[in-house]
Protein backbone atom coordinates (compact mmCIF):
# COMPACT_ATOMS: atom_id res chain seq x y z
CA UNK A 1 0.00 0.00 0.00
CA UNK A 2 2.63 2.20 1.17
CA UNK A 3 6.51 2.88 1.03
CA UNK A 4 6.32 5.24 4.21
CA UNK A 5 7.92 3.44 6.38
CA UNK A 6 10.08 5.08 8.96
CA UNK A 7 9.84 8.87 7.39
CA UNK A 8 8.30 9.79 10.43
CA UNK A 9 9.29 7.65 13.37
CA UNK A 10 9.28 9.26 16.66
CA UNK A 11 6.57 12.19 15.56
CA UNK A 12 3.42 12.45 17.34
CA UNK A 13 0.17 12.74 14.90
CA UNK A 14 -3.32 13.67 16.03
CA UNK A 15 -6.10 13.18 12.77
CA UNK A 16 -9.63 14.85 13.89
CA UNK A 17 -12.54 12.56 11.89
CA UNK A 18 -10.09 9.86 11.74
CA UNK A 19 -12.41 6.79 12.74
CA UNK A 20 -13.95 6.47 8.95
CA UNK A 21 -13.33 7.62 5.62
CA UNK A 22 -10.06 10.28 4.77
CA UNK A 23 -9.19 10.39 8.14
CA UNK A 24 -8.92 7.06 9.13
CA UNK A 25 -6.65 6.36 5.24
CA UNK A 26 -4.39 9.33 6.73
CA UNK A 27 -4.32 7.91 10.15
CA UNK A 28 -2.84 4.60 8.69
CA UNK A 29 -0.54 5.91 6.88
CA UNK A 30 1.06 8.23 9.08
CA UNK A 31 1.12 5.25 11.41
CA UNK A 32 2.89 3.48 8.46
CA UNK A 33 5.67 5.80 8.26
CA UNK A 34 6.28 5.64 11.44
CA UNK A 35 4.44 8.10 13.67
CA UNK A 36 2.49 7.81 16.82
CA UNK A 37 -1.14 7.98 15.94
CA UNK A 38 -3.97 9.24 18.15
CA UNK A 39 -7.20 9.69 16.12
CA UNK A 40 -9.55 11.89 17.66
CA UNK A 41 -13.62 11.52 16.89
CA UNK A 42 -17.47 12.26 17.39
CA UNK A 43 -18.02 8.76 16.96
CA UNK A 44 -15.75 7.29 19.77
CA UNK A 45 -17.80 6.56 22.85
CA UNK A 46 -16.46 9.19 26.10
CA UNK A 47 -16.00 6.19 28.01
CA UNK A 48 -13.20 4.62 25.58
CA UNK A 49 -11.06 7.63 26.25
CA UNK A 50 -8.35 6.57 25.41
CA UNK A 51 -8.53 3.26 24.38
CA UNK A 52 -5.90 1.92 22.29
CA UNK A 53 -6.40 -0.28 19.21
CA UNK A 54 -3.13 -2.78 19.10
CA UNK A 55 -4.32 -4.47 16.29
CA UNK A 56 -4.40 -0.95 14.55
CA UNK A 57 -0.94 0.83 15.54
CA UNK A 58 -3.63 3.71 16.39
CA UNK A 59 -5.08 5.29 19.25
CA UNK A 60 -8.27 5.90 19.52
CA UNK A 61 -9.63 8.92 21.54
CA UNK A 62 -13.34 10.77 22.13
CA UNK A 63 -13.44 14.16 20.41
CA UNK A 64 -15.97 17.14 19.62
CA UNK A 65 -14.05 19.39 17.77
CA UNK A 66 -17.20 22.09 18.03
CA UNK A 67 -16.00 21.49 21.85
CA UNK A 68 -13.25 23.57 23.20
CA UNK A 69 -13.53 21.78 26.37
CA UNK A 70 -12.82 18.34 24.32
CA UNK A 71 -9.57 19.95 22.21
CA UNK A 72 -8.57 20.86 25.78
CA UNK A 73 -8.70 17.34 26.82
CA UNK A 74 -7.16 15.76 24.42
CA UNK A 75 -4.61 18.11 24.23
CA UNK A 76 -3.73 17.73 28.00
CA UNK A 77 -4.02 13.68 27.52
CA UNK A 78 -1.35 14.06 24.60
CA UNK A 79 1.07 16.07 26.45
CA UNK A 80 1.06 14.33 29.87
CA UNK A 81 1.20 10.91 28.08
CA UNK A 82 3.40 11.72 24.76
CA UNK A 83 4.81 14.58 26.22
CA UNK A 84 4.87 16.19 22.28
CA UNK A 85 3.06 17.09 19.50
CA UNK A 86 4.25 17.61 15.91
CA UNK A 87 1.61 16.99 13.11
CA UNK A 88 -2.24 17.79 13.63
CA UNK A 89 -4.52 17.03 10.66
CA UNK A 90 -8.13 18.79 10.91
CA UNK A 91 -9.65 16.51 8.73
CA UNK A 92 -13.25 16.22 10.76
CA UNK A 93 -15.82 17.69 8.33
CA UNK A 94 -19.31 17.23 7.66
CA UNK A 95 -21.44 18.38 4.60
CA UNK A 96 -25.31 18.64 3.90
CA UNK A 97 -27.26 20.19 1.47
CA UNK A 98 -30.09 22.69 1.34
CA UNK A 99 -31.15 25.49 -0.80
CA UNK A 100 -30.03 28.96 0.68
CA UNK A 101 -33.09 30.32 1.36
CA UNK A 102 -34.57 27.50 3.19
CA UNK A 103 -31.36 26.77 5.23
CA UNK A 104 -31.58 27.61 9.17
CA UNK A 105 -28.82 29.72 10.71
CA UNK A 106 -28.39 26.67 13.33
CA UNK A 107 -27.54 24.53 10.36
CA UNK A 108 -25.03 27.20 8.67
CA UNK A 109 -23.50 27.60 12.24
CA UNK A 110 -23.26 24.00 12.86
CA UNK A 111 -21.58 23.63 9.35
CA UNK A 112 -18.79 26.62 10.72
CA UNK A 113 -18.35 25.26 13.81
CA UNK A 114 -17.49 21.60 12.88
CA UNK A 115 -15.31 22.53 9.38
CA UNK A 116 -13.97 26.56 10.21
CA UNK A 117 -14.40 27.06 14.13
CA UNK A 118 -12.56 23.02 14.49
CA UNK A 119 -9.44 23.64 12.97
CA UNK A 120 -9.14 26.67 14.65
CA UNK A 121 -9.73 25.46 18.37
CA UNK A 122 -7.63 22.88 17.37
CA UNK A 123 -4.42 24.90 16.33
CA UNK A 124 -4.88 27.36 19.05
CA UNK A 125 -4.75 24.63 21.36
CA UNK A 126 -1.99 22.14 19.71
CA UNK A 127 0.14 25.54 19.23
CA UNK A 128 1.95 24.99 22.26
CA UNK A 129 3.13 21.55 21.62
CA UNK A 130 4.27 22.04 17.90
CA UNK A 131 6.39 24.98 18.59
CA UNK A 132 8.25 22.56 20.98
CA UNK A 133 8.34 19.83 18.46
CA UNK A 134 10.63 21.30 15.45
CA UNK A 135 9.01 19.80 12.97
CA UNK A 136 5.37 21.10 13.81
CA UNK A 137 2.88 20.69 11.08
CA UNK A 138 -0.51 21.44 10.86
CA UNK A 139 -2.40 19.99 7.51
CA UNK A 140 -6.06 20.79 7.01
CA UNK A 141 -8.34 18.79 4.94
CA UNK A 142 -10.27 21.91 2.39
CA UNK A 143 -11.51 20.65 -0.46
CA UNK A 144 -12.24 22.10 -4.29
CA UNK A 145 -15.89 23.09 -2.74
CA UNK A 146 -13.43 26.17 -1.57
CA UNK A 147 -12.99 27.03 -4.80
CA UNK A 148 -16.28 26.69 -6.47
CA UNK A 149 -19.06 25.13 -5.38
CA UNK A 150 -21.98 22.43 -5.77
CA UNK A 151 -25.68 23.09 -5.60
CA UNK A 152 -27.32 23.96 -1.84
CA UNK A 153 -23.76 24.01 -0.56
CA UNK A 154 -23.43 27.61 0.67
CA UNK A 155 -22.35 26.68 4.29
CA UNK A 156 -19.97 23.89 3.05
CA UNK A 157 -18.29 26.13 0.40
CA UNK A 158 -17.88 28.96 2.78
CA UNK A 159 -16.36 26.85 5.37
CA UNK A 160 -14.03 25.36 3.01
CA UNK A 161 -13.17 28.66 1.83
CA UNK A 162 -12.69 29.84 5.09
CA UNK A 163 -10.92 27.15 5.90
CA UNK A 164 -8.08 27.37 3.25
CA UNK A 165 -7.68 30.94 4.57
CA UNK A 166 -7.10 30.40 7.74
CA UNK A 167 -4.36 28.07 6.31
CA UNK A 168 -2.54 30.76 5.33
CA UNK A 169 -2.96 32.96 8.39
CA UNK A 170 -1.88 30.35 10.35
CA UNK A 171 1.22 29.35 8.36
CA UNK A 172 1.97 33.53 8.86
CA UNK A 173 0.75 33.46 12.66
CA UNK A 174 2.76 30.00 13.35
CA UNK A 175 5.40 30.00 11.12
CA UNK A 176 8.16 32.06 13.51
CA UNK A 177 7.23 29.31 15.87
CA UNK A 178 8.62 26.67 13.48
CA UNK A 179 4.94 25.31 12.82
CA UNK A 180 4.25 24.97 9.15
CA UNK A 181 0.53 25.04 8.04
CA UNK A 182 -0.93 23.56 4.60
CA UNK A 183 -3.98 22.34 3.62
CA UNK A 184 -5.28 19.51 1.09
CA UNK A 185 -8.01 20.34 -1.25
CA UNK A 186 -9.62 16.80 -2.06
CA UNK A 187 -11.46 16.31 -5.17
CA UNK A 188 -14.44 13.85 -5.61
CA UNK A 189 -12.89 10.73 -2.77
CA UNK A 190 -15.18 7.92 -2.43
CA UNK A 191 -16.23 7.98 1.02
CA UNK A 192 -19.76 8.08 3.36
CA UNK A 193 -19.57 11.61 3.17
CA UNK A 194 -20.63 11.48 -0.41
CA UNK A 195 -21.94 8.07 -1.13
CA UNK A 196 -25.73 9.36 -0.71
CA UNK A 197 -25.10 10.88 -3.90
CA UNK A 198 -24.27 7.58 -5.88
CA UNK A 199 -25.88 5.07 -3.52
CA UNK A 200 -29.55 5.89 -4.41
CA UNK A 201 -29.09 7.04 -7.25
CA UNK A 202 -31.51 4.24 -10.06
CA UNK A 203 -28.81 4.50 -12.62
CA UNK A 204 -26.17 4.01 -10.13
CA UNK A 205 -23.46 1.72 -12.54
CA UNK A 206 -23.92 4.70 -15.19
CA UNK A 207 -23.65 7.52 -12.43
CA UNK A 208 -19.88 5.96 -11.41
CA UNK A 209 -18.80 6.08 -14.80
CA UNK A 210 -19.88 9.72 -15.68
CA UNK A 211 -18.06 10.22 -12.18
CA UNK A 212 -14.95 8.67 -13.56
CA UNK A 213 -14.99 10.65 -16.87
CA UNK A 214 -15.18 14.08 -14.68
CA UNK A 215 -11.61 13.57 -14.52
CA UNK A 216 -8.40 13.26 -16.29
CA UNK A 217 -7.20 10.28 -14.41
CA UNK A 218 -9.98 8.55 -15.30
CA UNK A 219 -11.16 7.70 -11.77
CA UNK A 220 -12.73 9.03 -9.06
CA UNK A 221 -10.55 9.56 -5.87
CA UNK A 222 -9.68 6.72 -2.90
CA UNK A 223 -9.21 7.78 0.90
CA UNK A 224 -5.15 6.82 0.64
CA UNK A 225 -4.65 9.45 -2.12
CA UNK A 226 -4.91 11.79 0.64
CA UNK A 227 -3.21 10.13 2.57
CA UNK A 228 -0.07 9.99 0.75
CA UNK A 229 -0.13 13.85 0.15
CA UNK A 230 -0.88 14.02 4.15
CA UNK A 231 2.05 12.31 4.64
CA UNK A 232 4.28 14.49 2.48
CA UNK A 233 3.31 17.50 4.38
CA UNK A 234 3.67 15.86 7.64
CA UNK A 235 6.87 15.12 6.91
CA UNK A 236 10.43 17.08 6.30
CA UNK A 237 10.35 16.55 2.93
CA UNK A 238 7.67 19.12 2.69
CA UNK A 239 10.30 21.80 5.14
CA UNK A 240 9.84 24.69 3.06
CA UNK A 241 6.65 24.75 2.25
CA UNK A 242 3.87 26.38 4.30
CA UNK A 243 0.54 28.10 3.54
CA UNK A 244 -0.27 26.22 0.59
CA UNK A 245 -3.72 24.27 -0.19
CA UNK A 246 -2.77 21.52 -2.50
CA UNK A 247 -5.20 20.20 -4.92
CA UNK A 248 -5.96 16.62 -5.15
CA UNK A 249 -8.30 15.84 -7.61
CA UNK A 250 -7.31 13.77 -10.40
CA UNK A 251 -7.36 16.62 -12.55
CA UNK A 252 -10.81 17.79 -12.09
CA UNK A 253 -10.46 21.46 -11.78
CA UNK A 254 -8.14 21.41 -14.56
CA UNK A 255 -10.36 20.71 -17.60
CA UNK A 256 -13.19 23.65 -18.13
CA UNK A 257 -16.52 21.80 -18.48
CA UNK A 258 -18.13 21.22 -22.01
CA UNK A 259 -21.80 20.79 -22.74
CA UNK A 260 -21.93 17.10 -23.61
CA UNK A 261 -22.55 17.48 -27.45
CA UNK A 262 -19.09 19.45 -27.29
CA UNK A 263 -17.02 16.47 -25.89
CA UNK A 264 -14.79 14.93 -27.67
P1 LIG B 1 -16.73 11.03 6.53
O1 LIG B 1 -18.11 11.51 6.79
O2 LIG B 1 -16.54 9.66 5.95
O3 LIG B 1 -15.86 11.12 7.89
C1 LIG B 1 -15.87 12.28 8.68
C2 LIG B 1 -15.43 11.92 10.08
O4 LIG B 1 -15.48 13.12 10.89
C3 LIG B 1 -16.36 10.89 10.75
O5 LIG B 1 -15.59 9.87 11.35
C4 LIG B 1 -17.12 11.73 11.79
O6 LIG B 1 -17.51 10.99 12.93
C5 LIG B 1 -16.08 12.79 12.13
N1 LIG B 1 -16.69 13.98 12.74
C6 LIG B 1 -17.80 14.66 12.32
N2 LIG B 1 -18.08 15.66 13.17
C7 LIG B 1 -17.13 15.64 14.15
C8 LIG B 1 -16.88 16.42 15.30
N3 LIG B 1 -17.71 17.42 15.66
N4 LIG B 1 -15.80 16.14 16.07
C9 LIG B 1 -14.99 15.09 15.73
N5 LIG B 1 -15.18 14.30 14.64
C10 LIG B 1 -16.25 14.56 13.87
O7 LIG B 1 -16.04 12.12 5.60
P2 LIG B 1 -14.80 12.08 4.59
O8 LIG B 1 -15.32 11.97 3.22
O9 LIG B 1 -13.79 11.11 5.06
O10 LIG B 1 -14.30 13.58 4.76
C11 LIG B 1 -13.21 13.94 5.59
C12 LIG B 1 -12.86 15.40 5.30
O11 LIG B 1 -12.55 15.54 3.92
C13 LIG B 1 -14.00 16.37 5.59
O12 LIG B 1 -13.48 17.57 6.14
C14 LIG B 1 -14.58 16.64 4.21
O13 LIG B 1 -15.23 17.89 4.13
C15 LIG B 1 -13.32 16.58 3.37
N6 LIG B 1 -13.56 16.32 1.95
C16 LIG B 1 -14.13 15.14 1.54
C17 LIG B 1 -14.32 14.91 0.19
C18 LIG B 1 -14.91 13.64 -0.34
O14 LIG B 1 -15.15 13.54 -1.56
N7 LIG B 1 -15.17 12.63 0.48
C19 LIG B 1 -13.95 15.91 -0.83
C20 LIG B 1 -13.34 17.11 -0.28
C21 LIG B 1 -13.17 17.28 1.06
Amino acid sequence: MSTHSGRLDGRVAVVTGGAQGIGRAIADQLAIAGADVIVGDLTIAEGEHPGIDESEGLEFAHLDVTSEESIAALMAFVAESRGRLDIVVNNAGIMFEVPVDEQTAEQWDRMMSVNLRGPFLMAKHAARLLAHSGHGSVVNIGSIEGYSANPGHTAYAASKGGLHGLTKALAVDLGPRGIRCNAIAPGWIDTELNASYINNHPERAEAVAALARLHPIGRIGDPTDIGDVAVWLASDESRFVTGQVITVDGGRLARPSLPDILQA
